[in-house]
């Protein structure tokens, strides 16, 4: 091993600004590494690792605290994490989230998404009635029954239908992921996060217009319907806007059977020791494991800038932080809006990255 780099160079900050992720390799030592995967290997049936301690040490002990201090600023060291364990699957029959059997999607059935997006399960029969039918039955179907429009909606993904109780404010959002690998995924098609290059800018510009328009940003704002009804169940979720989406079509881009065109994402090539940092405003998706011989594992990691809400703790799994991890509503003090903090962040994507100030800066007048 040689010296141990505690931060980005600037050329890394650089394809940060760019392409809205950054691969960095041999981040995390060994040591750390096969501790998380003899933890994994030691796991019950169903029993939740996301806050163990060889999860969380992937970022708390390893050298990605400095990297991501030194460009995000301060977060809240991780109590929690998502163990992205994703076992070898064939292509199902199965309709996923947007609405298109698991089969039928291209690029190894990645589902391109916001983070911070409530998600009921996907009818698995086509559904009938006038769209609005459809509408009030599925979000009727989650985890907390009908309560009609509301923000006490909840998804299975235990995120809220919408983060304020004006339904204002359909996303979610903190400021950085961290994707941790434990294992090979060099090769495509072995489950891969994968992100759409270059579109965090995309989305900033368009929440930009959604505040612009009349401040409600996410799905059910303007130019994102929540819900695709020309989808083949029906009731597919438009999990990215469409405007986004088709501005990364190009004649290399795959099809549906229904002849609908989708972006190409680009697969994370890591392995174990390697990490990904991304900008939380990258559209992303994980990918089936056909390929691997043996189950993709990343620990996924969601922290924000402590500026954001210094007195809430953020656990580092959370992408809906405003709100607690079931839905909680939080208590803020006089004076201080949220959802409006909330907004601004999405709307303005750099702010909270202090250490990227120069080299946005420096982009900005290029462009
Ligand atoms: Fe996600």
């Amino acid at each position: 091993m040689g010296v141990e780099i505690n931060k980005l160079s600037i050329e890394q900050k650089h394809d940060l600004y760019r392409n809205g992720y950054i691969v960095l390799k041999n981040v995390i030592s060994m040591e750390l590494i096969e501790a998380a995967l003899k933890r994994i290997s030691k796991a019950k049936k169903g029993e939740n690792l996301g806050g163990e301690k060889e999860m969380t040490d992937l970022v708390n002990a390893s050298l990605l605290t400095p990297i991501l201090h030194e460009i995000m600023g301060q977060f809240d060291p991780p109590i929690y994490s998502q163990v992205g364990v994703l076992k070898k699957t064939e292509p199902g029959d199965h309709f996923n989230n947007l609405g298109y059997k698991d089969k039928d999607m291209p690029y190894y059935g990645e589902q391109i998404h916001m983070d911070g997006s409530q998600t009921i399960a996907a009818p698995q029969e086509v559904q009938e009635g006038t769209e609005e039918e459809i509408y009030y039955r599925y979000i009727a179907s989650g985890p907390k029954g009908d309560l009609g429009r509301s923000a006490d909606v909840m998804g299975h993904n235990m995120v809220p239908l919408f983060q304020d109780p004006e339904m204002t404010l359909g996303l979610g959002s903190f400021t950085a992921f961290v994707f941790a690998c434990l294992n090979d995924q060099m090769e495509e098609g072995m489950g891969q996060t994968s992100v759409l290059k270059g579109a965090h800018h995309e989305t900033e510009k368009f929440f930009r217009w959604q505040y612009e328009t009349n401040g409600r940003l996410g799905p059910e704002g303007p130019g994102w319907p929540r819900i695709n009804y020309d989808a083949p169940n029906r009731c597919g979720l438009f999990y990215l806007p469409e405007a986004v989406q088709q501005k990364f079509v190009d004649e290399t881009s795959e099809s549906t059977p229904d002849g609908k065109k989708w972006a190409r994402p680009t697969q994370v090539l890591m392995e174990p020791g390697d990490a990904c940092i991304t900008m939380y405003h990258i559209p992303h998706s994980g990918s089936r494991n056909e390929k691997g011989t043996e189950s993709r594992k990343n620990i996924i990691f969601r922290l924000r800038n402590k500026k954001r809400q210094p007195n809430k703790l953020v656990n580092g799994v959370s992408d809906h932080p405003d709100r607690g991890q079931m839905g909680e509503w939080l208590e803020f003090e006089e004076g201080n809006d949220p959802w409006e903090r909330s907004k601004h962040a999405m709307c303005n994507m750099w702010e909270e990255w202090e250490g990227m100030q120069d080299i946005v800066a420096e982009e900005e007048t290029k462009s």
